[in-house]
């Protein structure tokens, strides 16, 4: 009797260390995001006093000799760093936060009128999706509604998909499976306005991508082209993976975050399968490393010469938090989200390093020669959007405030 019960008092302060640790890695980390990002604020101010260019208003990456690059509204990364600010707001509830959040989203409201991109949804939700959510005030709300009208004027109902860019060599009416990530601002366009146009695209955007962007394995092509006269799809490419039949890493994680939000916003439970299915192929692929930080592409030969994508192990993080609010596989799911974020301290900046970054060895572009190994403003975004989520179901709170 003594040792069933000297093993039962063990098994529970095992069990509650482990959740007390896990509480401590998320304050921990936000403890580092806001000395890091108080820096990059700092960094920021002195970067724009050293330009003459006004446009040059949020932080994207670092270039080669380890300066800050500012890009302008129109880049489609314009709305991480807002966005960042309105996560560390959530979690401190300071002030300070608050302040900057608003200051920092405002310079992204110009956009809610530019019909040339299909960023929009990264741009404007990220920013004003986040603020709107967090204060509920009524002009965000307007902001996030004239977006969404912008970003439809992309969709053509003979595809069924919005075009995701203008004027490039690889095609007329390519789609990229990142384009999945701004269908979350079409559906809170409905939500807010009570017009269903923006939802019925977004379905539609996200059952052409489901039967035209997916292989056998789940995995995914990154650009499908269309012909915008007939729908009909002409080739299956990529353009930032290694190969038209590879698996670039973080396609696949837009994929898996894109399904995991239609799910939630439609129960659609053919959603919810495609999120499984992806997230089935990302655990299981035999190239994901053990600590769960891919490469760039799974595909890509010569491993131990290739950088890692952080980014994609963060936004994969933050999906899967929420899918495991929904699958039956749920468990486990959180449980490797969890690995994941532990992981991701193993690539976190040296506190007061990198201009403010958290997250080091993200890869944008590859095959362009372009961010390569270096710290990315959306790696961070996802961090904290994870480390949030992570939070809120620890708090036994929906894993999404609204
Ligand atoms: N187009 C967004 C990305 O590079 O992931």
């Amino acid at each position: 009797m003594r040792i069933k019960h000297q093993l039962l008092l063990t098994i529970f302060i095992s069990l509650f260390t482990l959740k007390v640790r896990a509480q401590s890695d998320v304050a921990g980390a936000f403890t580092f995001a806001t000395s890091q990002t108080s820096l990059m604020l700092i960094e920021v101010a002195k970067a724009k006093a050293q330009t003459t260019n006004n446009s040059l208003v949020v932080p994207r990456t670092l270039d080669k000799n380890g300066n800050l690059v500012l890009i302008n509204s129109r880049d489609w990364c314009s709305g991480f760093f807002p966005g960042e600010l309105w996560y560390l707001y959530e979690h401190t509830k300071d002030a300070k936060w608050l302040t900057e959040a608003k200051t920092y989203t405002a310079f992204i409201e110009q956009e809610k009128t530019n019909t040339t991109t299909h960023d929009l949804g990264f741009e404007i939700y990220c920013s004003f999706g986040n603020a709107y959510r967090l204060t509920q005030d009524p002009a965000y709300k307007a902001v996030i509604v004239q977006a969404a009208q912008s970003l439809i004027k992309r969709f053509n109902p003979v595809i069924g998909a919005i075009k995701s860019w203008d004027n490039v060599k690889i095609g007329k009416y390519p789609v990229i499976i990142d384009n999945m990530m701004n269908l979350e601002l079409l559906f809170e366009a409905t939500r807010l306005s009570g017009d269903s146009t923006f939802y019925k695209i977004a379905v539609t955007h996200a059952n052409t991508t489901l039967k035209n962007h997916f292989r056998a394995d789940n995995s995914s092509y990154h650009v499908i082209n269309y012909d915008a006269e007939t729908g009909k799809v002409v080739n299956k490419i990529t353009a930032q993976g290694y190969a038209d039949e590879s698996a670039w890493a973080r396609g696949q994680a837009w994929g898996l975050y894109g399904y995991t939000l239609c799910y939630r916003e439609t129960k659609d439970k053919k959603y919810l399968q495609q999120a499984e299915n992806i997230a089935k192929f990302i655990l299981n692929d035999p190239n994901m490393p053990k600590d769960l930080i891919p490469y760039w592409d799974y595909n890509v030969p010569d491993k131990a010469n290739q950088p890692h994508d952080v980014s994609a192990a963060a936004i994969t993080a933050s999906a899967l938090y929420e899918l495991g609010t929904y699958s039956v596989n749920g468990k486990s799911y959180t449980s490797t989200a969890n690995k994941i974020v532990s992981n991701l301290s193993n690539y976190r900046a040296k506190e007061g390093e990198s201009k403010g970054f958290l997250l080091l060895h993200s890869t944008g572009h590859l095959p362009a020669h372009s961010e390569i190994d270096v710290p990315i403003i959306y790696a961070d975004y996802y961090y904290l959007e994870a480390l949030t989520r992570k939070q809120r179901l620890h708090d036994h709170q929906p894993v999404i405030k609204q």
